[in-house]
Order: structure tokens, then sequence, then C-alpha cells
């Protein structure tokens, strides 16, 4: 017992020191509210900040996310707000990011990867079925009730199902990056630009030309 949990010390310890479990650089100062208004000439991490001394509460403040987002415009029935440095400044260089999520009676967030962030969600409203994938391919799953949290670790594929049939879902959900990137598993390999050539998707599906096809034009790909 105490051998391993002294291996996975070690373990765990090499794994912080190789760099491999690393959230948004840390901060050099209080805060850095970004500054949105001048154009951008060179490009670095995250956005430059406006000087301190001009800096207001209104900065560290957002209505952005007090409004359902429009779940009709998307395929799968979802709509994500996000917090960035435009609608909310003073989150800038933070490594956090605040996501409103919508999804329409039935809808579906399909499975997809965030690869710079962890993701904690609470339901807010409705019953919304989640999980993730981890790398052994072992799913872990869950029927979210108003008021449930779930965490989803970094860069692992999960989804979000709305269950209910008649009613909108509503989860919140917090992010470890300020830019966390969001990846689609069906997009990213069915309706990429260029396309992939069909040879890769019918041996990695194991399906026929006309399958990628079909799947690709369902996906508007
Ligand atoms: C999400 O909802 C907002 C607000 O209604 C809308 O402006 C935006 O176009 C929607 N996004 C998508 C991808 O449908």
């Amino acid at each position: 017992m105490r051998t391993n949990s002294l291996l996975l010390q070690s373990f765990l310890s090499l794994i912080l020191l190789l760099g491999i479990v690393k959230s948004d650089p840390d901060p050099l100062q209080d805060y850095c509210i970004a500054n949105s208004r001048t154009p951008q000439t060179f490009f670095y991490n995250g956005a430059p900040c406006i000087n301190p001394e001009l800096a207001k509460f209104s900065h560290f403040g957002t209505s952005a996310l007090s409004k359902p987002g429009n779940t009709r415009a998307n395929p799968f029935g979802f709509n994500v707000t996000l917090t960035n440095t435009i609608n909310l400044p003073g989150l800038n260089t933070l490594g956090l990011v605040l996501a409103r999520v919508d999804i329409a009676p039935g809808g579906l967030v399909p499975p997809h990867a965030h690869p710079r962030a962890s993701e904690v969600t609470i339901l807010l409203r409705g019953s919304v079925l989640v999980g993730f994938v981890d790398t052994s391919n072992r799913l872990f799953t869950q029927q979210l009730r108003p008021g449930d949290s779930f965490a989803f670790p970094k860069g692992l594929v999960h989804f979000l199902s709305n269950l209910d049939s008649k009613a909108p879902a509503l989860t919140m959900s917090g992010l470890n990056s300020q830019n966390p990137g969001a990846q689609l598993s069906s997009l990213a390999t069915f309706a990429s630009t260029p396309a992939m050539p069909d040879d890769v998707l019918k041996k990695a599906f194991q399906i026929n030309g006309q399958d990628v096809s079909k799947i690709r034009r369902n996906l508007g790909g």
C-alpha cells in the first residue's frame, strides 16, 4: 500500500516535472485587463494589457452569459456562450473561462475535447446525460439532475446529451484556460478542410466509400 502510494507520488511528480500537466502560465501581475481597442501588431500568448491605473470594476464583470444562446442554427441543437477577453477583459491571463451551454430539447453536444483545459460543469436546468472516455477507452457517464456537477479531465473526449425531448437544458462550465479550444471528433474527421483522404476514413472507421460520402454530406463537410 505504502510502496504503491510512494510510486504514485513519484510518478505524479515526474509528470509535473516533465510539464505534461500544465494549465495556463501564471500572471506576473494582479491583473492584465485585455486591451481590445488597439489593433494587435505583434502576436504572443493572450492579449496585451491596458495601463493598470485605468482598471475599473466593470472590467471584471459581464452579463454575457445571462441570455440563452440560439440553438436553432446548430445541427446538433446546442449553443455555447463563452467569456472572453472582449466581454470580460479582466479575465485575461487568469487561466479561466466560463461557458454557458444551452442544449435544445433532445439536443446533443457531440463528443469533443478541449486540448488546453479540464472542465467542471453544473447542470442548472433540465436532465442531461454526460460522459467522457479515458485513454483506455473506458466510459465514465452519469445522468445529471439540476444542481449536479461533473468533471471532464483535460484533453479527454466527452459529451452532453439532453435526455428531455420537450424541454431545453442549461449547464454552466468552468475551464482552466482562457482559451481551452474545442475539437469535435465527428467534424475533425469528416468535415476538415481540406478533406481527409477517403482511404484513411474507410480504414479508420471500417466503412465503405458510400458511408464516407454520406457522413460527410450529413455533417456539411
Ligand atoms: C449562439 O447564440 C447566439 C445568441 O443568440 C447567436 O448570436 C449565435 O449565432 C449562436 N451560435 C451558433 C453557432 O448558432
